[in-house]
């Protein structure tokens, strides 16, 4: 055989292995004779680089890392669908479709619905040449390269047809506690629940760090010529090698379908992966053509929502936290319990006054709920079964970190331990000080800093400056690799913006917007901290309570000291002298960006603006001063002709805020 034939016969061979392993979930051959063909198919593509196609099993991460994301526009419309959350409601979509059609009984297809993340497949003469995500239904991102690394997505199919498919990106719940639990170990955020994991993963602009999570698909929709039903366009798809859920059913009018939504409604704790309802459509096309849709969806399509899952357990005690900002909060430590596929045994209780609200008490049973989040909440206290040895939960007096006094003042809900250098202040102000959104320190995590303040490295976030390589290098699981890395994190912090600055100092009632507002009209720090409170009111959106708490702030000696420190370290503590006094060259200029950018992300330019005194905004009105349009631009372009704001090209821009 020709080793031209020889090649494409594995490829064969691969695909077909893979659809039975990602697909269908039955492999038919040992992953060591698996890897003995993808080897033998890598080696004869390695001596005959002429013969390698982007469609090959070896070259799933073919792509270089992007700038951006290009804009898409959808052939046609990804629509959403309308929801229902009642039997009442449901019946009443039935009656719409049988009146619609002039029949008494329907015939549906109901099918799990998928709560990731939904994207478009293009498939052009048998080969995948686009993915995207929905966007706004019209206008997606261009994922193709991070959508070539899911395995259950075939990179060729047979037949020349063009088609378009669409389904569910998403990660299964093992592989989504597995995930979380390696990002904790490695100092970095988790993901609240499976779907943003998703997400998050789609949109990384290096298809090798999406290769690396485990997602998976299901599809649940196909735009493929000449066929009749929509359970025909599925099996037809799932033939083609697409994964197709197992779960679809046809039903027979619409008490079968609500007979599916009960039973699943059961059952669906046990599923590996997470669903958020049940999706109902009418299954003959020329029936759905018949209906036809709304503006916003289908009139043969109809989501039932499932409420959130609950389960009861027992709360065996509640203890308390302390934050950075010495807030305590308690938090109720369960009886393990299984709830959508992880094992709950906290639930956070918020405060006091929601405790008593509740009328929660230690031993008491009670039903938590998730609704996609990692941390739980108590929904209600179940009353019947309490035996009268229940215990009333007692906020205490004196902090249980450092013992320092805690003070709840008039009016408000959070109580707080009133000591500055308690350890958990300490430690809570330095994480924060070097999150992402704050000074941004890559490699400095909480299990870093808690080994740093606990060894008695470092006694605030400024001593972070002063740290050497060998200091580092000595902590556990630190090698030399590691322990630079973790000096040029420092290290990329002392320039970071003024409003991250403003924000990573942890003032009270000061997020990000409000840090953003303070760097637009202060020139730097020290005249921010000389501001009287009636001078920081003079700032739009600035009450006068925030006023207070920032006036508050820099009296304190400790804070006073702790800039101070940041200054002999050579953190910047200067804007970009815009001083908010018309002096910022983009002063009271608004920004639009569409479409994808060569030089900077997205973010990165929203931020540029700011610096420069203007603003941005995700939408076109006739206050916009200029639409910048990158590659593929969207809608907002159209927008920007029509209103007549003016449209810049990327250089365009890079040359008015003079980064030639
Ligand atoms: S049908 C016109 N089927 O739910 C057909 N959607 O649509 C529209 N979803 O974000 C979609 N599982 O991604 C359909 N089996 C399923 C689904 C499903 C999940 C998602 C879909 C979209 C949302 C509403």
């Amino acid at each position: 055989m020709d080793v031209k034939k020889k090649i494409e016969k594995l490829r064969e061979e691969i695909r077909h292995h893979d659809h039975l392993y990602y697909g269908l979930d039955k492999p038919e051959i040992s992953d060591q004779a698996y890897d003995k063909l993808f080897r033998e198919l890598k080696e004869l593509e390695a001596e005959h680089p002429g013969l390698v196609t982007d469609d090959s099993p070896t070259r799933r991460l073919g792509g270089e890392p992007l700038k951006a994301f290009k804009t898409v526009t959808h052939k046609t419309p990804l629509l959403s669908i309308d929801n229902v959350n009642s039997e009442a409601e449901l019946l009443d979509f039935d009656r719409r479709v049988r009146e619609g059609l002039g029949k008494d009984k329907i015939e549906y297809v109901a099918e799990l619905k998928i709560d990731g993340l939904a994207v478009s497949l293009v498939y052009k003469k048998g080969k995948f040449i686009q993915g995207s995500t929905r966007g706004d239904g019209v206008h997606g991102e261009d994922i193709t390269q991070n959508l070539r690394t899911v395995k259950a997505i075939p990179l060729s199919i047979k037949g020349s047809e063009g088609i378009e498919v669409r389904g569910e990106v998403y990660l299964p719940y093992d592989e989504f506690v597995k995930f979380n639990e390696a990002r904790k170990d490695r100092d970095e955020p988790i993901f609240a629940n499976p779907r943003n994991a998703a997400a998050g993963s789609l949109r990384q602009l290096d298809p090798k760090v999406t290769a690396g999570r485990p997602l998976d698909i299901f599809v649940y929709y196909g735009i493929v010529p000449k066929l009749k039903k929509h359970y025909e366009t599925l099996e037809r798809l799932k033939r083609l090698g697409f994964k197709v859920n197992p779960n679809i059913r046809v039903c027979e009018g619409i008490g079968e379908a609500w007979k599916y939504i009960q039973h699943w409604e059961k059952k669906r704790e046990g599923l590996p992966y997470e669903i958020d309802g049940i999706v109902i459509k009418v299954n003959s096309l020329a029936e759905q053509d018949k209906l036809g849709f709304t503006a916003r969806a289908p009139r043969w399509a109809v989501a039932f929502k499932y409420p959130p899952m609950q389960a009861t357990t027992v709360v065996e005690d509640i203890k308390v936290q302390v934050g950075r900002t010495g807030a305590i909060t308690p938090v109720a430590h369960l009886k393990p319990v299984h709830l959508a596929g992880v094992v709950v045994k906290r639930a956070t209780l918020h405060n006091e006054d929601e405790i008593r609200r509740k009328g929660i008490k230690i031993g008491d049973h009670v039903r938590v709920q998730r609704a996609g989040e990692v941390i739980p909440e108590v929904v209600e206290v179940i009353k019947e079964k309490r035996t009268g040895h229940e215990k009333e939960f007692v906020m205490p007096k004196s902090c249980p970190v450092c013992g320092a006094k805690v003070f709840k003042p008039e009016g408000e809900a959070i109580a707080r331990c009133v000591n500055f250098a308690c350890p958990a202040q300490v430690m809570g102000r330095i994480i924060h000080f070097t999150t992402r959104e704050a000074m941004d320190m890559e490699h400095v995590g909480p299990a870093l800093v808690d080994q740093l303040v606990t060894k008695g490295h470092i006694k605030d976030a400024a001593d972070l400056y002063s740290l050497t390589k060998e200091e580092i290098k000595q902590l556990e699981r630190m090698g030399d690799r590691s322990a630079q890395n973790v000096i040029d994190s420092i290290k990329a912090g002392l320039d970071r913006p003024l409003d991250r600055l403003i924000y990573a100092l942890g003032i009270r009632m000061v997020g990000k917007r409000t840090a953003q507002l303070l760097a637009d009209n202060f020139h730097n720090i020290a005249e921010l901290a000389e501001a009287s409170a009636e001078k920081l009111s003079e700032v739009r959106e600035i009450g006068p309570k925030v006023a207070e708490a920032i006036v508050d702030f820099f009296r304190e000696k400790e804070n006073k000291h702790f800039i101070e420190k940041l200054k002999k370290a050579g953190v910047k503590v200067k804007g970009l002298g815009t001083g908010g006094r018309g002096l910022g060259p983009l002063k009271g200029k608004t920004f639009v960006f569409t479409g994808g950018l060569e030089h900077y992300t997205r973010p990165a330019a929203e931020e540029l603006v700011r610096q420069l005194g203007g603003s941005s905004s995700g939408s076109v009105s006739k206050k916009t001063s200029y639409v910048v349009a990158g590659t593929d631009p969207g809608s907002k372009y159209d927008k920007a002709k029509k209103l007549g704001v003016e449209v810049l090209t990327e250089a365009e821009f890079v040359r008015l805020i003079g980064k030639k």
